[in-house]
């Protein structure tokens, strides 16, 4: 299928015609799919093309649709008319027979920013209004002057740069790792924000940090 404009371009499917997707009638799905986009007069938005294998081949025929990335399986030459008429026509996706999409992560990613945008505006809430200024180790004992907060802040920056950095490579070698490292946070942190009586005499940050240091290296 030529496109030479691509100007008013929506969507671009990729159909599967590697070797295993062709015996399970890809020729047919390819062919279902442009005609259906003929007949509903999508050839302005819809652009297609024909690819190798995808490594799905358990999923044959696989049916890719971007910018959305979402992956069908099991695409046969009536759900290949119905990819057409549903998700590229109406926007509607095929729930049923999708193995993967991207759009529910970067819906995450923006999540993860509204959480990360939220607990920003409660720092700067509590740190400039009506907080007990407090020179104390604990939350519980009333926040540290604004001054003193920025110096340590400015102080805790690098680390807190390295840090970020050692957690994204190890959670991206380890995905598995991700719960402990959320417990192990959580948990040094309750210790920083809570003034727990301790009998011996120790500190407390040394045991959260010490926790860290155990399960994920300095
Ligand atoms: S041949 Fe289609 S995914 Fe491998």
């Amino acid at each position: 299928m030529t496109t030479w404009n691509l100007i008013g371009m929506k969507h671009h499917v990729l159909i599967c015609n590697g070797g295993s997707c062709m015996r399970k009638g890809g020729e047919e799905v390819t062919l279902a799919i442009r005609e259906e986009i003929a007949m509903l007069e999508l050839d302005g938005i819809v652009h297609t093309t024909r690819t190798r294998c995808n490594g799905r081949c358990q999923d044959a025929c696989v049916v890719i649709v971007y910018p959305e990335g979402v992956w069908y399986n099991g695409v046969t030459p009536e759900k290949a008319r119905e990819l057409v008429q549903r998700h590229l026509r109406d926007g509607e996706w095929l729930e049923e027979t999708i193995t993967y999409r991207y759009e529910e992560k970067q819906g995450l990613m923006m999540k993860k920013w509204k959480v990360a945008l939220f607990l920003c505006g409660l720092v700067v809430y509590f740190t400039f209004t009506g907080s007990t200024s407090a020179f104390a180790m604990h939350i519980m004992e009333g926040f540290l002057p604004v001054g003193w907060a920025i110096f340590w802040w400015l102080v805790f920056l690098p680390f807190l740069i390295i840090g970020m950095r050692l957690l994204i490579r190890i959670t991206r070698e380890h995905p598995e790792l991700k719960l402990l490292i959320a417990l192990s946070g959580a948990f040094t942190f309750v210790l920083s924000a809570l003034k727990i009586p301790s009998v011996t005499g120790n500190s407390s940050h040394p045991t959260g940090v010490g926790l860290g240091a155990v399960l994920f290296g300095p």
